[in-house]
Parts: structure tokens; sequence; C-alpha cells
């Protein structure tokens, strides 16, 4: 059945950070691109006006984009804003007012989590929720008994198939590409599953630190914040079966059994580190045992991975900025004696750049039957005019299709799997930053053959 486009965007959080860094640049994007041509309705309450809303947009925009004259005009001219509280019946009937002949909006909360229940009761209250879609932003929750505590909020007044949960990462192309190029090419099934693969890993390492939202990030932690929403995208992508159709559905059930299938990680199997000065960040607990770096193993009991070890680790003010997956295979039986081949691997990566590597040993210039390393690449070439995360995943949400959002069972597996470890407090060593996390991580959770610390150039 296809879907009805949303004849207008609402979004929550208007003046807020989020909007600034991300909202306003996708928006001008999806003019540009001929896929934004409805009102959007911004809502906050700063007590401002429409003309400041406007120029808030164009510094964003200039900041954190890039401003395009003719693309901003159009935009601007679809701008309209609502000033007032969220708990005030009368913002939401201005909003209703503002909304006018639109039957099937899109509201897009980009509010903190704890203010979606008294926003939703009033959208439901003035007749804002007939036909609308409503766009949640991450953290969806901060354990398994507040995710489905929100979801009962937002299942009172919009059906789960009009609930989109944003995960940016999966607006990501490459991220998107994972999910392509497994069933696109017939060759990789021969060897994806346990009998070949001897382990996987994934790094999310950022160079930075919390950039300021030490309030918020002291609140959440590694784990919280990227691993059980991102990297879990990235994990049910790698290891999902073929859906029996391409449409969001049938996607979104082989993600959830990949979940279904990890037992919750072990109080063993976590490393939790934090950088040295994070103490000093502004909204930091002065004793805070916030995790700034996590490193976790994990298995799939399924047909196709038991006993394949995932390695899964994330931090802030490590030495690279890169999100990257290594899927290694067992090693080839060593026929010619003094080659040092290593074993053949699947390399995705993420960011900076878009690369799909396979890893092989070739013979060597001198042919001394040694070996030599060699990838075959596989790599993106943009043209600067790819769609943005936030851009694809709006226009998603304002389309229908919902393959790019977590559903309910989804995000209630995810919890499942890291509420225990996380409620028993493990203990958190400290590391320089520059470091690849504490030294811990080598002790106990490093992958058979050690971590691939990837390599960025440029
Ligand atoms: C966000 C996290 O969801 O993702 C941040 O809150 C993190 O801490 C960010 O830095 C990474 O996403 P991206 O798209 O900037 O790589």
């Amino acid at each position: 059945m296809s879907e009805l486009q949303s004849d207008a965007l609402v979004f929550f959080g208007a003046t807020g950070d989020l909007a600034y860094k991300k909202i306003f640049p996708s928006l001008q994007a999806m003019v540009k691109r001929g896929h934004l041509d409805v009102p959007v309705i911004g809502v906050a309450k700063a007590g401002w006006n429409l003309d400041q809303l406007k120029a808030r947009a164009r510094d964003s925009i200039e900041r954190h984009g890039t401003f395009d004259a003719a693309a901003f005009g159009r935009l601007s001219a679809l701008l309209r804003y609502v000033d007032g509280d969220y708990g005030d019946p009368a913002t939401f009937q201005a909003l209703r007012k503002e909304l006018g002949a639109a039957r099937t909006p899109a509201h897009y909360l980009a509010i903190p989590p704890a203010l979606f229940g008294a926003v939703v009761e009033q959208l439901a209250k003035s007749g804002c929720t007939d036909g609308a879609r409503v766009v949640v932003e991450k953290p969806f929750g901060r354990d398994l008994a507040s995710a489905q505590a929100l979801n009962q909020i937002l299942l009172r007044s919009f059906d789960e198939e009009h609930i989109f949960r944003i995960d940016h990462y999966l607006g990501k192309r490459p991220v998107h590409n994972m999910v392509f190029f497994r069933f696109a090419n017939a060759f990789l099934e021969s060897f994806w599953n346990r009998r070949f693969v001897k382990s996987v890993q994934i790094t999310m390492a950022e160079s930075f630190g919390v950039q300021g939202r030490g309030a918020f990030y002291d609140q959440v932690g590694t784990v919280r914040d990227v691993i059980q929403n991102h990297l879990f995208q990235l994990l049910a992508n790698l290891a999902m079966e073929p859906p029996a159709r391409a449409d969001s559905e049938s996607m979104r059930d082989e993600k959830v059994k990949v979940l279904k299938s990890i037992r919750p990680i072990e109080t063993k199997n976590l490393v939790r580190g934090q950088f040295r000065g994070y103490l000093q960040e502004a909204g930091v607990a002065a004793d805070s045992q916030r995790e700034t770096f996590a490193a976790l193993r994990l298995e799939i009991d399924s047909w196709r991975w038991a006993g394949v070890p995932f390695y899964i680790r994330a931090g802030k003010c490590l030495p690279v900025s890169c999100t990257e997956v290594t899927v290694t295979l067992h090693r080839a039986p060593k026929i010619f004696p003094a080659c040092a081949g290593a074993a053949n691997y699947l390399r995705f990566r993420i960011n900076p750049e878009m690369t799909i590597a396979i890893g092989t040993t070739v013979m060597d210039p001198e042919d001394r039957m040694i070996g030599e390393q060699m990838e075959l690449l596989a790599s993106d070439r943009p043209d600067g005019a790819e769609m943005d995360a936030y851009e694809r995943v709006l226009g998603d949400a304002m389309a229908g299709d919902r393959w790019l959002f977590a559903r309910e069972d989804y995000v209630e597996e995810a919890w499942r799997i890291v509420d225990p470890v996380l409620k028993a407090g493990t203990p958190v060593y400290g590391y320089e930053p520059g470091t690849w996390g504490p030294r811990q991580v080598g002790e106990t959770v490093t992958p058979p053959g050690g971590w691939q610390n990837p390599i960025v150039t440029g």
C-alpha cells in the first residue's frame, strides 16, 4: 500500500541545538532537491517571532550547511512559527490553526523525552493527531522500563505504523549500503556464516570529547549514547537474514530477530572507560562514574552465527574519528610453508568515507612465496550531492517509509540486551585522551588477533 506524503512538517524544539546544527541545513537540502514544498511549522517556547526563527535558520545553514540563496528563499516562504509552552493548550490551538487544511502532518519531537508525554497529550486534545505521524529523537528511553513507558505514551495517540523513532545512523548512506551490498551480491553468502567467519569487530572512534554536551552525556554514557542504538543497528545489518521482501516491515522483522538471538551482556564481557579530564567538563558530576568508552563482546545464538564472537567498542577522545566494521574469516590452511598470509576479511568503513574492502594475500613482488597483504577495494565516489543522514530520515518519515526507523519491539530488545550490565555498575577505568581506551580492554575484551585500529589518512 502506498503511503500518503505528509502535507505539513511540525517541529518541536525549533530554537534548540539539534534544529540549529542538523535540522535547518537538512530542510534547505530537501527544498533544493525538490523534496519539500509543504508548510514547515517550528514550535518552541522562546518568546520569538517568525522573523527571528528565519534569522536563526539562516545562521544555522551558514554555520552547519551550505547556504543557497534560492533554496533558502523557498524554505523561508514555507516556514511558520508557533511560540508557547508545551503544557499550554493555547499553544496547540495556535498550531491547529497554522496547520490549516493539512490532513497528514508529521510532528517531529526534537525535544527531551521528558516532554514527549505532555506534547503528545496536547496534540491529541487539540485534534492535531488525526491522520498524523510522530517522529521522535533518540535517546528512546534510558532502559527497558522507560522505553516501554515511552512507547505506551506514544501508542495512546498514534498507531505503531505512524511512529517514527529516529536513529540518524540509519540515514547514513554507507549504513544503508551494508544491507544493499550484502543482498545484491551472491558471493558474500558463501562465507557469511559461522563456518567461515572467525570474529566480527565494530569500532566507533571519535577523536573529540563531549563538546559542551557534558550535562546530557553524564546522564547517558557511551553504551546508551551510541552502542544500544547506532552500533546495534550496524550489527543487525551485518547479521540479519535475507528479508522475504524489500518492504520496511520485512526488513525490520529480520533485524528484530537478530536482537532476539542475543543474550544480555555479561559483566565480564564489558569494559568501561573514562577519559582523563572528563570530570572537569561543564555539567559533569565531580565523582561521575559515567563511561566515555566501552568495549563489549556478545554472541548471536542463531543458526548462522552461533559461536562467532562479536566485539563492539566506542569512545570519545580516541586517536581518530572513524567508524569501521571488520569481519575476519578463518585462515586458509598453510600450503606455502613460508607464506605468512593473514586471514581474509571484509571491511566496511562508515566514516569518514565509505569503503568496502576485502583483505587478501597475494604473491609478493620478489616471488619468494611469502605473500603480501592486499585489499580489493570498492570505494564510493562522493560527488558532494549525497543526502545527509537527517535529510534522508526526515524525507523518509514524511513519505511514510519506515525502513530506517526503529520499531517498538526492536528498541525494547536492544534495551533488554544492555540493561542488566548497565545496572550492574561495573568499574570505570581511566584512559588518556588520544589512546584506544583503558588498558583493561586488552586484558579482557579483545578479538582474536587484536583490535584493528582504523587508519585515517587525509
Ligand atoms: C549521536 C551521539 O547520536 O551520534 C553523539 O549523541 C555522537 O555523541 C554522534 O557524536 C555521532 O554521529 P555522527 O553522525 O556525527 O557521526
